[in-house]
C-alpha cells in the first residue's frame, strides 16, 4: 500500500509542492506509506502520436525519465498528482506526463486505483487546471477521492491559503481511511 505523490511544477520547492507534501505529511503521520517525487530537472519528452504503443503496449520512446515515473504510478495505490496552473490549464511538463500514459490505457494499467488532485494559480485557472487533471484520471478509471485549488504567486505563497491547506489533513484523513477499508 503506498500513496505516490507527484508534483508538476517546474519549481522543485513551489506552492504545488508544499500542498502535495502537506497532504503526504499527514498520510505519513497515520503510518501509511509515501513517496514524493518532483518533475523539476525530470526530462519528459512530448507524446508524438505514433499509436506503436497499442502494439508494444508501453510508450516507445526512451531515454527520458518518463518510464521511471510511470513505474512508480504503476506500483502506487493512491496517486496524488499536482500541477501549477499555466495560462488555465496545467504546465506542460505535466502534460507530457499525461499525454504519454495514452500507452498504459490499451491495457487500463491505472485503472481501479484512487487518486486526488492538486491545482495551484496566483489568481484564475484553478478550475481548469483541476478539469484537466480529473480528465486524465477518469480517462484512465482511477477512483477519486477528492481535490485542492491552491492559491499563490511566488514559492511558499500558498502557505498563506489557509483554506488550501487546511484541506490537506482532511483529505489525507479520507485517504487513510480508504486504506483502512482495504485492511478489512
Ligand atoms: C508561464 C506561466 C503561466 C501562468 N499562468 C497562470 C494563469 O493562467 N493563472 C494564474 O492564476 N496563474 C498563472 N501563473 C502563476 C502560477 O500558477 C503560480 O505562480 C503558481 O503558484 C505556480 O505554482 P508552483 O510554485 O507550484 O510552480 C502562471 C505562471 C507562469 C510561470
Amino acid at each position: 500500500m503506498k500513496v505516490l505523490g507527484i508534483s508538476g511544477s517546474m519549481r522543485r520547492e513551489g506552492n504545488t509542492a508544499i500542498l502535495v507534501q502537506e497532504i503526504l505529511r499527514h498520510v505519513a503521520q497515520k503510518g501509511v506509506p509515501t513517496e514524493f517525487i518532483s518533475l523539476s530537472g525530470k526530462e519528459i519528452k512530448p507524446c508524438i502520436g505514433c499509436e506503436k504503443c497499442k502494439e508494444e503496449k508501453c510508450c516507445v520512446i526512451k531515454n527520458d525519465d518518463w518510464h521511471e515515473i510511470i513505474e512508480k504510478m504503476v506500483n502506487a495505490d493512491l496517486l496524488i498528482i499536482g500541477s501549477p496552473t499555466y495560462y488555465f490549464d496545467v504546465c506542460g511538463q505535466v502534460k507530457n506526463l499525461i499525454d504519454r500514459t495514452y500507452s498504459l490505457w490499451h491495457d487500463r494499467k491505472l485503472a481501479g486505483k484512487k487518486a486526488v488532485a492538486i491545482a495551484v494559480c496566483a489568481d484564475k485557472g484553478g478550475t481548469r487546471t483541476l478539469e484537466t487533471l480529473e480528465a486524465f484520471l477518469s480517462t484512465h478509471e482511477y477512483g477519486y477521492i477528492g481535490h485542492i485549488i491552491g492559491r499563490g504567486f511566488y514559492p511558499g505563497d500558498v502557505r498563506e491559503d489557509s483554506i488550501a491547506m487546511g484541506s490537506a489533513e482532511p483529505i489525507a484523513d479520507k485517504i487513510v481511511s480508504y486504506f483502512g477499508t482495504l485492511d478489512d
